[in-house]
């Protein structure tokens, strides 16, 4: 009989199968109903290809000793046909090896994993924001944190067949447009069409340095926005030439990172859709009139938020009204079932206020999350101390491509490339953007240049090497055959096999839990488990059918890295 590669069985099937008679046992044997049977990868491959807890969990409800209860699990699992052993272990988990068959046979999941599914048309979207930088101003290093964990929790929602929608939700609107438009007329040395965005943003710093000695300059700002919202067309132009400008500038960064969004929608769009807001919210009784006539939203005592400020005074809409209108908006056109917002944590009061006041005023709401992240610093000090106040992305990505170039010239033989251009590019990329999705992007990250591009870690250039090799000996092997029945797996075949079985379970905690670290933490353990396994097994110079398994095996690897790696924005070369 020879083993074909295509979805017979999927894994996760089959574990819901025995946790049903594992279940059952439980239920007829000591009367426990309700309880699930969660099935854990054991930290040391000995132990098992599987365990569950289940025995410990439930010993109190059966009024047994998990150590009876685990016994009769074993008991009805070793009945099982694609179970070859089961044992109990330590005070009553259950750990049980699969048959290599079964092993095998599941090998289609993984396959079918790296495809991306169907999109499920009829499904209401989720939409994902993320990148929102503000207009006039380079993005800074921080800005990548939002953009590669957005971007990459896009690609996996996608990839999952979720009907996904990216919004790039500028910061095109506000006050500093007047500052700008003032500063333009004091300072500017030519006409705003032909300014750079690093003039834009010296014209911006030395209004900030001028209006010290000056404070009437801040008003002249204000005025100067007033009359833009109000209409002025010249204003308008100069606005939109500073919006051009910004985004064609940004649009590069995005291409070299692989960033795509499907509306590019910033604050300025809501500009003329913030008053049924205002209104619905002043006669739902909602906003209410605080200090000098503002109006304010007040939450409950227990949420411990204070008031927040839905129009100025002045009569000024803010961040806050622009949200809610946003809302508004797309609950009204697209109809999502979920936004998620990947914003900061400095951002959690806005938030927090935000949501609140939505709640509030009762609209017919999707699930709504905030996506944060801490602070990213680098280990290397020279980073962060250059000149000016803000470290620009593009410097970063420049400074990322001139290391792996060196790094490149360092390894000499053992790096083959026909662009080593393109490839320091690549290499820097991901160095860059995996440094910062493999950190649980809830703690501040630390980044660490010679981390980042080592060869050896867990690193982009580790994978992408990893990838490369996997490549090389598939082609190497002159394709793929067929292969005859295996009768036992070898302990690295095992691993890898093991390891490569989790790859959709661990697709589906990313996007559950919005954590690109879980995947990226993922593939490092593959390229670990891949490697260890080529040291030990001979791949090409095996008899057969171990060479042919070993090159399947090799070429799913491959396809593993390389769906991972897509998912997470960073390209893996077939050569390196
Ligand atoms: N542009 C904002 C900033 O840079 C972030 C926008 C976040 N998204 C939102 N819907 N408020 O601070």
């Amino acid at each position: 009989m020879s083993i074909s590669f295509v979805h017979k069985l999927d894994f996760y099937t089959m574990f819901s199968t025995l946790s049903d008679s594992a279940q059952s046992a439980l239920a007829e044997t000591f009367g426990v109903v309700d309880v699930e049977v969660k099935w854990e990868r054991p930290q040391d491959p000995s132990h098992g290809d599987a365990a569950t807890p289940v025995a410990l969990q439930c010993a109190k409800k059966a009024g047994k000793s998990p150590r009876e209860i685990a016994d009769r699990l074993v008991e009805v699992l070793s009945a099982e046909s694609d179970i070859e052993k089961a044992e109990v272990a330590g005070p009553g988990y259950v750990n049980i090896w699969l048959t290599t068959d079964a092993l095998i046979r599941t090998l289609g999941t993984v396959r079918s994993a790296c495809t991306a599914k169907v999109k499920r048309e009829n499904e209401a979207p989720v939409i994902i924001e993320y990148s929102q930088p503000n207009i006039a101003k380079p993005l800074g290093v921080h800005h990548i944190l939002s953009t590669v964990i957005g971007q990459s929790l896009a690609n996996v929602s996608r990839h999952l067949g979720y009907n996904t929608v990216t919004i790039n939700h500028l910061g095109d609107w506000g006050t500093q447009f007047g500052k700008l438009a003032v500063a333009l007329e004091k300072w500017g040395e030519k006409p705003v069409d032909v300014c750079t965005l690093d003039d834009l943003l010296e014209l911006y710093v030395r209004f900030h340095k001028e209006v010290e000695n000056d404070p009437t300059l801040e008003d002249a700002g204000r005025e100067a926005f007033r009359k833009l919202e109000e209409g002025d067309p010249d204003l308008r132009k100069f606005w939109q030439s500073v919006v051009d400008i910004t985004m064609q500038e940004m649009q590069t960064l995005y291409d070299r990172l692989h960033i795509t969004f499907d509306y590019t929608q910033g604050e300025s769009f809501y500009e003329d859709k913030m008053q049924p807001v205002i209104n619905e919210g002043k006669e739902k009784g909602v906003f209410i009139e605080g200090e000098g006539g503002a109006l304010i939203v007040e939450f409950s005592e227990e949420s411990n938020m204070p008031p927040a400020i839905v129009v100025k005074a002045d009569g000024a809409t803010i961040y806050l009204t622009r949200d809610l209108a946003t809302i508004l908006y797309r609950v009204s056109t697209i109809k999502p079932q979920a936004i998620s917002y990947v914003v900061d944590v400095a951002q959690s009061l806005h938030f927090k206020q935000l949501f609140a006041t939505v709640e509030k005023l009762g609209w017919d709401l999707p699930r709504l999350e905030h996506v944060v992240f801490g602070r990213m610093s680098f280990a290397d000090k020279s980073m962060s101390t250059r000149k000016g106040n803000i470290l620009k992305l593009q410097d970063v990505l420049d400074e990322a491509h001139k290391r792996a170039l060196i790094v490149i010239n360092e390894h000499g033989e053992k790096i083959q490339t026909d662009d080593v251009d393109q490839l320091a590019e690549i290499m820097g990329q991901g160095a860059v953007v995996y440094g910062v999705l493999s950190q649980n992007r809830k703690m501040d990250m630390i980044f660490d240049w010679d981390k980042a591009l080592s060869f050896d870690g867990n690193s982009a250039p580790y994978l992408q090497y990893t990838h490369a090799r996997a490549k090389s000996i598939v082609e190497k092997a002159g394709g793929l055959e067929g292969i005859e029945s295996i009768d036992s797996l070898s302990t690295k075949e095992r691993l890898v096999l093991n390891t490569l079985l989790q790859f959709s379970g661990v697709l589906h905690d990313m996007q559950r839990s919005s954590m690109p670290h879980i995947l990226a933490n993922y593939l490092y353990e593959l390229c670990r488990d891949y490697n260890s396994f080529y040291n030990e097994d001979p791949i090409l110079k095996a008899d057969e059918p171990a060479r042919s398994f070993r090159v399947h095996l090799t070429n799913l690897t491959a396809d593993v890295l390389k769906t991972g790696a897509d998912i997470l924005t960073i390209s893996v070369p077939d050569r390196m």
